[in-house]
């Protein structure tokens, strides 16, 4: 077992205040990994008290004294690669390759929002009397919770942090259960580098009773989440009592259009990327598969081979693309969304089970095909390997198909014709668009959904938004 980390609550190692621990559990044996704090109510407040008295002296740093631990913790994440993601896949499965990947992209929001800290500007407003100038002042928000998902266990926190801490907020973070000794793990870096006490403040444990304690201190002047779009609905009722400001990046069920005139060696690549990414288990990932009845057939003859070859288990067997998913409940759901579409008329052309003797909860990589809207993998997220596929004949049928989900996160097509390239990113009903590109994600791009995918944008200039409060000053000369 790892040694148990500690919380880090306004710049000190705190064990949660009772003593209290919970397991973190290796998905890809089911073995106790470590035991971390299950911390509650009265961290939070610990963590708020230190937030909330840290902020006027971070909050008046000039910007490049705040963007010096910033860029120093993107630095250390990069030299600290090989021992962050050997972590992330032992408590989060993702094959390694794909752990190392995600602490560079994770480092990149810190860089990026180091970059960003010097040129958070303000404005000067042409006022309608020669006496007077209207002068646009952009201040950071405060102390800001995020809670972040188990899916990216570096890299959400990243997106949040570094624009937050870069702005002058101060933050809490709380980890997802299964994935807190990465969080813990960048915290600890954290501490290293010199970032000072309370401005990032990190505890594990329990989600309500934290979430809880934040909303209810009105010192808590913002709450950013990345989940699902169930717990986003329970976080806007919370957020109501003291109207905290909030960004929620929530469920997807991107549709993935593969248009007649496509290159198709690229499209069965992005696919394939975006599929199977994180087993499945992202936000952004295809979930489904529209592809023009001229070419489906040997389209998905070609995908069929693809995804034959890729290789089950656990994440830290060299050569591993497929890893597990994140629990007993995530496979049993998979199943049974494949259990629906079978009987539901869809044949299963790869996969369709669970794997067999390779790790536990390893689904295999599953093709079904004559998927139609009433099927639950057609139109709910089913976060595994599965890749439902149906055929379309014309331009608006795929995109009135692709819309036709509560959901706006992210949409891919492939086609070569340009017209047709920018008329259909302008239809569909979606926050990011791939557009020949099944790898959308980069830390200078405004990454959010609309409609039932949540609200606000994290990335890029757009983050600074989200932690920033616009105050104007109309000032008569
Ligand atoms: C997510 O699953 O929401 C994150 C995916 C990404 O940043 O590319």
């Amino acid at each position: 077992m790892l040694p148990t980390p500690l919380h880090l609550i306004d710049g000190r190692r705190t064990p949660a205040a009772d003593g209290r621990t919970f397991p973190v559990v290796n998905p890809a044996d089911g073995q106790t990994i470590s035991e971390v704090p299950l911390g509650g109510a009265a961290e939070a407040r610990a963590a708020i008290e230190g937030a909330a008295s840290a902020f006027p002296g971070w909050r008046d740093l000039p910007a490049h004294e705040r963007a010096r631990p910033l860029r120093a913790l993107a630095e250390a994440m990069v030299r600290d690669q090989q021992r962050l993601a050997h972590l992330m896949t032992l408590e989060q499965g993702k094959p390694l390759a794909e752990a190392r990947g995600e602490i560079l992209y994770a480092a990149s929001f810190l860089e990026w929002s180091a970059e960003e800290a010097r040129r958070i500007c303000g404005q000067v407003i042409p006022a309608s009397s020669v006496e007077k100038r209207i002068v646009v002042l952009r201040q950071p928000v405060g102390v800001c919770l995020a809670i972040t998902p188990w899916n990216f266990p570096a890299a959400m926190i990243t997106r949040k942090v570094g624009p937050a801490l870069a702005c002058g907020c101060t933050m809490i973070v709380k980890p997802a259960e299964q994935t807190p000794l990465s969080a813990l793990a960048i915290g600890e870096l954290a501490m290293q580098v010199g970032i000072p006490q309370g401005v990032l403040n990190i505890i594990t444990g329990d989600a309500p009773q934290i979430a809880a304690a934040c909303f209810a201190d009105p010192r808590v002047r913002k709450v950013t989440f990345t989940g699902s779009t169930d717990v986003g609905r329970v976080l806007v009722r919370q957020a109501a009592d003291n109207l905290q400001r909030l960004t929620l990046e929530l469920g997807g069920h991107a549709p993935f259009i593969v248009f007649e005139d496509a290159d198709i060696d690229a499209a069965l690549a992005g696919v394939m990327a975006s599929k199977f990414r994180n087993s499945g288990q992202t936000c952004i990932c295809a979930n489904r598969l529209l592809v023009h009845r001229s070419i489906i057939e040997p389209f998905t003859a070609r995908l069929a081979e693809h995804m034959r070859a890729l290789k089950v288990g656990a994440g830290l067997e060299p050569g591993v693309t497929v890893g597990p998913l994140i629990d007993d409940a995530a496979v049993e759901k998979v199943e049974s969304h494949v259990a629906d579409a079978v009987e539901r008329g869809a044949v299963v052309r790869v996969g369709g089970s669970r794997a067999m003797g390779t790790a536990m909860r390893c689904f295999l990589p599953t093709l079904l095909e004559r998927c139609t809207p009433e099927m639950r993998c057609w139109c709910e997220e089913t976060f595994g390997p599965v890749l439902p596929v149906a055929s379309f004949e014309t331009e608006d049928q795929a995109v009135a198909m692709a819309n036709d989900t509560p959901y706006g996160l992210a949409a891919y097509f492939y086609t070569r014709d340009a017209s047709r390239l920018m008329r259909v990113a302008e239809r569909l009903e979606f926050g990011v668009i791939g557009a020949n590109d099944a790898l959308p994600s980069t830390a200078q791009a405004p990454f959010g959904g609309m409609k039932q995918s949540g609200w606000g944008r994290e990335g890029g200039a757009f983050a600074i938004d989200a932690y920033t409060e616009i105050k104007y000053m109309s000032w008569r000369l």
